[in-house]
């Protein structure tokens, strides 16, 4: 049989947990698992200003036939609008629309492997967890630089500088813009700047992904280390996802930008994926990214995005400060100060992995194996419950 060779996977480290949280029937269960925004009464509602661009789009939309290999033209300069702000030349960078962060890394790292017989990309360590599989997975050879400290917590930024000045001159750095996933820490303005210097110098290619742009700061400086970049370096490829600053999550927006040495370059890049694009998925899906499009392109939209936005990103700084104190209240000796330095949604818990396994067998409370949290899983009623479930398990 043409299967019989084939075994069963253990499930996603994240995705996993989705399906494993809804099947649990305990009343105090707790999701901190999978990367979703939730608000205080713990669910996960569409936008206001979604549902609006929604109901217009309803209303207007006159046809649904393809758009071709890039998608809408009228997304894609909205997007690198959003992405740059003016900070790179135009002439010189093409923006696709793709099926969210994920489509855009792909579509990435195929274009990546026909610029280059066998390219190399360095990613912290950690990095996000499809990271790896899914770059790695196309075919790109992943090397890891260091990141975060896992004893006190903090970025290794001495480290991670030492190692990129290593990096073989011409290879390529992810990074992750802002909210970095899993730590939630991210490097300074001022480390920012040491690590574009290096990378500068080496004559490294940046690959940064963009998935939280406006859950940190605010859409300005989350973009920082992409627009101090684009007028220094050569050659850049920026992801962005509007799963989470739009809550499109299911609806698979994103878009993935790429600045060439020159138009010319960018010409040739432009047909390059667009054919990477074709042999893959054909289409991007269009609804999300309509959604989008209308919101960035009238002006009273955006403005309410921008509200539901800070919103959100209020209310994960309130959660981590209330799971902070609670912990602080309940397990008084042990240092849990990172998890308000940390921005967006996630920050490591820093307990084991049996621990881990305790929590979800004995109080039905659900992380991913690296002690990952997704904070905004906390609610006020949920909270204490939570502090003295994760003390239970010290
Ligand atoms: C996460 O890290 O939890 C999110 O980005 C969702 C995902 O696809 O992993």
């Amino acid at each position: 049989m043409l299967f019989e060779s084939m075994q069963t996977l253990p499930a996603d480290a994240i995705l996993g947990l989705i399906a494993e949280y809804k099947n649990d029937s305990r009343a105090d269960k707790i999701d901190l698992g999978v990367g979703v925004y939730r608000n205080a009464d713990g669910l996960t509602p569409v936008l206001d200003v979604v549902k609006t661009a929604e109901q217009r789009l309803v209303d207007t939309q006159d046809s649904k036939a393809y758009l071709g290999t890039a998608g809408s033209q009228s997304f894609n300069a909205a997007m690198q609008t959003l992405t740059f702000a003016g900070s790179a030349d135009d002439a010189r960078v093409t923006t696709l629309q793709a099926p969210g962060g994920s489509g855009s890394l792909r579509v990435a790292a195929g274009l990546l492997l026909r610029a280059r017989k066998k390219p190399t990309v360095w990613v912290s360590e950690p990095t996000w967890n499809n990271h790896v599989p899914l770059l790695g997975g196309a075919g790109l050879e992943l090397k890891p630089y260091p990141y975060y400290d896992t004893d006190r917590h903090v970025i290794d930024a001495d480290a991670m500088l030492e190692a990129l000045r290593s990096v073989p001159k011409g290879d390529i750095v992810l990074l992750h813009a802002c909210c970095h996933n899993p730590s939630g820490l991210d490097p300074t303005e001022q480390q920012w700047r040491a690590i574009s210097d290096v990378i500068i110098e080496r004559e490294l290619v940046p690959f940064i992904d963009m998935a939280y742009q406006g859950f940190s700061a605010d859409l300005d400086t989350d973009a920082f280390v992409v627009r101090h970049l684009a007028d220094k370096v050569a050659e850049m490829i920026v992801t962005n996802s509007c799963s989470k600053n739009f809550g499109l999550y299911r609806d698979r927006v994103g878009s993935l930008s790429i600045m060439a040495a020159d138009s010319k370059a960018r010409a040739v890049v432009a047909s390059q994926a667009s054919n990477v694009v074709r042999t893959i998925y054909s289409v991007p899906p269009d609804h999300g990214a309509a959604i989008v499009e209308m919101i960035l392109n009238d002006a009273s939209l955006t403005s309410k995005w921008q509200v539901e936005l800070a919103q959100m990103r209020d209310r994960l700084r309130e959660v981590r400060v209330l799971l902070h104190d609670a912990l602080k209240n309940k397990a008084s000796s042990r240092d849990f100060s990172h998890l308000t330095r940390a921005t967006g949604m996630f920050c490591f818990l820093g307990i084991n992995a049996e621990q881990i396994d305790t929590l979800k067998a004995d109080y039905g409370i659900y992380m991913i194996g690296s002690s990952r949290i997704n904070v905004a899983g906390v609610t006020t009623d949920n909270v204490e419950y939570l502090a003295e479930s994760i003390t239970a398990v010290l």
